[in-house]
């Protein structure tokens, strides 16, 4: 799901004093390139700067939370083991949220959404220190809900329906996924996304707009590089990292995605995704044709006014 992750509250300290906020809050992910701006350098490291909410007799302090995969850990068997879901959640996942909590404490970045955070730090690919645990938390929360116990089978309806425009056949699509998660060298993540039309796209370097615009592809990346940073709207993920699956399968990384494929991924969380894309898409679209209409009334009031002549000599000449 595209949401920010929720953020904890931690109560640090008693004061009996009015509200105030101390510093500004964060944009949302949807504001992002509107109000931080993709393009903007974040200056690392940042002065100690507090940025704490007081609410009365309340300090608050925001901190990521690592979020429980949406079913218990041995829910995944004989697939996908307790023991593995044990270290890639509980000590991989968990590293990446603790570190990061560390890293933007007291900085910037301490009150933005986890997307915002990811979008700011990539800074264009000159990757500032908390880019890959914020992406790599971002990553592991969206591959969890990837999957689901009896998972596998075959999507439907309109999932199904621009699978089979955009790749010919679902047969196809699972070829290309097989193909991008297999041939990540080392470490990363294979992707299914909804790329939508986005002419401004200040924080990649590479996004123009093209005929894959508004259509599902598939593309891989490496190490916590994710498609946040593209401006596409990941729909699906494959961790091809080795902890996800030398547990289970040693270095037998294409079993592992065929078992993945056929027997975990949750095609009805693709769709849910789908439709929040397609709705974001749509929502974007929109707010850029009201900004280019009122451009142009802009513009138009402010041009200039036509001058009218009154030719007195004319008229004077009438009424001699
Ligand atoms: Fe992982």
């Amino acid at each position: 799901m595209l949401v920010p992750v929720a953020v904890a509250a931690a109560v640090t300290t008693a004061l009996a004093t009015p509200s105030s906020l101390t510093c500004a809050l964060g944009p949302s992910w949807q504001g992002l390139h509107g109000s931080l701006g993709p393009a903007r350098r974040l200056q690392w490291p940042k002065k100690q700067k507090q940025c704490r909410r007081k609410v009365y007799a309340i300090d608050i302090r925001a901190q990521f939370e690592l979020k429980p995969p949406p079913y218990p850990l041995d829910a995944l068997e004989p697939h996908m083991s307790k023991e593995t879901l044990e270290y890639h959640w509980g000590k991989h996942h968990r590293g990446y949220v603790d570190n990061l909590n560390k890293m933007i404490a007291g900085t910037e970045l301490d009150e933005l959404s986890l997307e915002d955070i990811i979008l700011a730090t990539y800074s264009k690919g000159d990757l500032l220190p908390p880019f890959n645990q914020a992406a790599q938390t971002w990553n592991h929360d969206f591959f969890w809900e990837s999957m689901k116990p009896g998972g596998g089978g075959k999507p439907s309806g309109e999932l199904l329906e621009l699978i089979n425009r955009d790749f010919g056949s679902f047969e196809r699509l699972i070829d290309d996924l097989r193909s991008a998660a297999s041939t990540q060298f080392g470490s990363g993540w294979a992707w299914l996304a909804y790329k939508a039309n986005r002419l401004d796209v200040g924080n990649a370097v590479n996004p123009k707009p093209s005929d894959e615009d508004k259509k599902l592809v598939v593309v891989k990346s490496p190490n916590a590089v994710n498609p946040l940073i593209w401006d596409y709207s990941p729909l699906l993920t494959i961790d091809v990292w080795e902890h996800a699956y030398y547990l289970d399968f040693q270095n037998r990384r294409a079993d592992y995605i065929s078992v993945f494929l056929e027997k975990l991924v949750s095609w009805e969380a693709v769709s849910s995704r789908l439709e929040i894309a397609k709705a974001r898409a749509t929502e974007r679209e929109e707010e850029e044709e009201r900004k280019k209409r009122e451009e142009e009334e802009k513009t138009s009031d402010g041009g200039e006014v036509p001058e009218i002549y009154v030719d007195n000599k004319s008229d004077d000449s009438e009424t001699e």
